[in-house]
């Protein structure tokens, strides 16, 4: 699969990372998470009270931020063999899920210097060949991907899956909020006027409401064998 590029889209919490990890894991591709980039820069805009918690954002500052003082690296995580993303040097790979970052992300990732800034480090990272996922991955960073899919589950599901994660880190949060975040974040993802959400043309729907991983994996092999002859164990 070297040189390949699978693209990912979807709604939040439909899955698309846990998804795009089995695949790499299966087929040993580079495994690249879009919106961690886009969560990294709500976290430093959050630091530096680029953001207020009404979600105004200080345009100027972001703008020169992204210009001189936000540097992404990753860092290999031991446990996972993935790539853990790394603000201005410290991993971040967690703080970044919590939901105050969580609450503002779509808002920072409707400003096109942000688009533009995680664009340039996607194309840095990912053109040799990666499965990456996001909203406009398929649409705009990779129109040319070799395979495009694109992920639904019913709104309730999803934050369903999202209290479940949050929980499990021990975080507590309310269903109905998680669900208004869910709802509120699908609306800004698919209104904005920069590179909204949208399915791709050519791209393959999966709606996985009522799929396990397994089944994923096993609907992908036979896409996977009827594109590119790949026989999947
Ligand atoms: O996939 P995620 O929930 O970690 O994404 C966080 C936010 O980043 C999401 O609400 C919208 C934004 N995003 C985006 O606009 N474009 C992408 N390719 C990936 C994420």
């Amino acid at each position: 699969m070297s040189g390949i590029i699978i693209a990912i889209d979807g709604y939040s919490s439909t899955g698309k990372s846990t998804f795009a990890k089995a695949i790499s894991a299966k087929l040993g591709m580079v495994y690249l998470d879009s919106g961690a980039l886009y969560r990294a820069v709500t976290l430093y805009s959050l630091e530096k009270g680029l953001i207020d918690k009404d979600n105004n954002i200080d345009l100027e500052g972001l703008q020169k931020a992204l210009e001189s003082d936000i540097v992404i690296s990753y860092e290999q995580n031991d446990e996972t063999g993935l790539f853990d993303i790394c603000l201005n040097g410290v991993n971040v790979e967690k703080r970044i899920r919590m939901l105050d970052v969580s609450s503002s992300v779509s808002p920072i990732a409707t400003v096109p210097a942000v688009r533009n800034f995680v664009d340039g480090q996607l194309h840095l990272y990912g053109s040799e060949g990666c499965v990456m996922d996001g909203r406009d991955i398929g649409t705009a960073v990779f129109p040319n991907a070799d395979l495009k899919l694109f992920m639904t589950a019913d709104a309730e599901i999803r934050a369903q899956r999202r209290l479940d994660e949050m929980k499990a880190k021990g975080e507590e949060a309310d269903f109905e909020d998680v669900l208004k975040n869910v709802l509120e974040r699908d609306y800004i993802d698919s209104h904005r006027e920069m590179n909204p959400l949208r399915r791709a043309d050519d791209a393959i729907d999966l709606d996985n409401s009522h799929m396990t991983i397994e089944e994923q994996m096993v609907w992908l092999s036979g896409i996977l064998k009827e594109r590119f002859g790949i026989e999947m164990q």
